[in-house]
């Protein structure tokens, strides 16, 4: 099973969980778009990637409205998960084309996939996990979903 490389941890088990389980899905793609291999595999993957994001992301969402997280913050943190899902949506749709599938640049794609989810675990989500460390606006109990 791929660790979860330290760097990307939040601290919270589910989220790490999770987090790898879209890490997996990530170098997979990213090694099938250097690979070269045929477009309909490329999109099966970026289809499942989509899948399993959307469902994270909706279960941070829902967890951002229980934690002391200001409503800006929540609100980027937001926006970067519909700006990934847009470009996974764009992502699909060239991968129907094989002609078109093979301008792209492969490594730049895979490259960017990564970065992005990088980036945003050890911003938006790191921010989360903190923000539910602490005590609970309404409830009182710490969420159990952050990041
Ligand atoms: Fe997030
Ligand atoms: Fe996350």
């Amino acid at each position: 099973m791929t660790a979860l490389p330290e760097n990307l941890c939040v601290g919270h088990a589910v989220a790490d969980d999770e987090h790898r389980a879209l890490l997996v899905l990530v170098e997979r793609l990213g090694a099938d778009l250097k690979a070269g291999k045929p477009a309909a595999v490329i999109q099966e993957r970026a289809i499942l990637l989509h899948g399993v994001a959307a469902a994270h992301f909706a279960g941070e969402e829902q967890a951002m409205a229980r934690i002391d997280l200001p409503a800006a913050d929540a609100a980027a943190h937001c926006a970067d998960h519909r700006r990934l899902q847009g470009l996974l949506e764009q992502f699909i749709a060239l991968f129907d084309d094989e002609r078109r599938a093979a301008g792209v640049d492969s490594a730049e794609a895979a490259r960017f996939l990564e970065d992005w989810l990088a980036i945003h675990i050890r911003t938006y989500d790191r921010e989360m996990a903190e923000a539910s460390a602490r005590p609970a606006r309404r409830s009182g109990q710490p969420s159990s979903s952050p990041g």
